[in-house]
């Protein structure tokens, strides 16, 4: 069975609890779910890794290859995270960068991401619907094996 890799960097793993009135109150456990059930139909099974620590997102990756696509939410990681960015440009697949907040109407800081120039597309801005928008970009883009 395929499966699709939904990866979320620091601090996304208390969602819900983590100031609501930017990233909401939805759960990371809800977007996960989300996410499950919007490509259940393909026969695609969702790999969903968080973690707090740069390192353990790269061990993530390079566990995953044998996964069709990827969602990245890589948290602040985006503004220095070159390991990760390393890591990601090793993974061979196409993915999705996403933010739920509108990082370019927020602090100078997070305008700049090193990972989005690797990435099939990014969005940002849409809540947990950016998740779901992402995962009907690799529907419609990952070849039906
Ligand atoms: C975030 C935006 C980042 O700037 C921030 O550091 C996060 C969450 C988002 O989903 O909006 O941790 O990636």
């Amino acid at each position: 069975m395929s499966s699709l890799l939904l990866l979320n960097g620091p601090n996304l793993g208390i969602l819900g609890r983590r100031q609501p009135e930017i990233y909401g109150t939805a759960t990371l456990a809800d977007i996960e779910a989300a996410v499950a059930k919007r490509v259940a139909d393909r026969g695609w099974q969702v790999v969903a890794v968080q973690r707090e620590s740069e390192g353990e997102l790269i061990h993530a990756i390079q566990d995953n290859y044998d996964t069709v696509g990827a969602i990245v939410n890589p948290g602040a990681l985006m503004i220095a995270g070159w390991s990760l960015r390393d890591a990601l440009a090793n993974y061979p697949h196409p993915w999705i960068e996403v933010h739920l907040s509108n990082v370019w109407a927020r602090e100078a800081f997070r305008h700049e991401s090193v990972v989005s120039p690797l990435a099939a597309g990014v969005i940002a801005g849409l809540g947990p619907l950016g998740y779901e928008l992402a995962a009907e970009a690799l529907l419609r883009t990952v070849p039906t094996s």
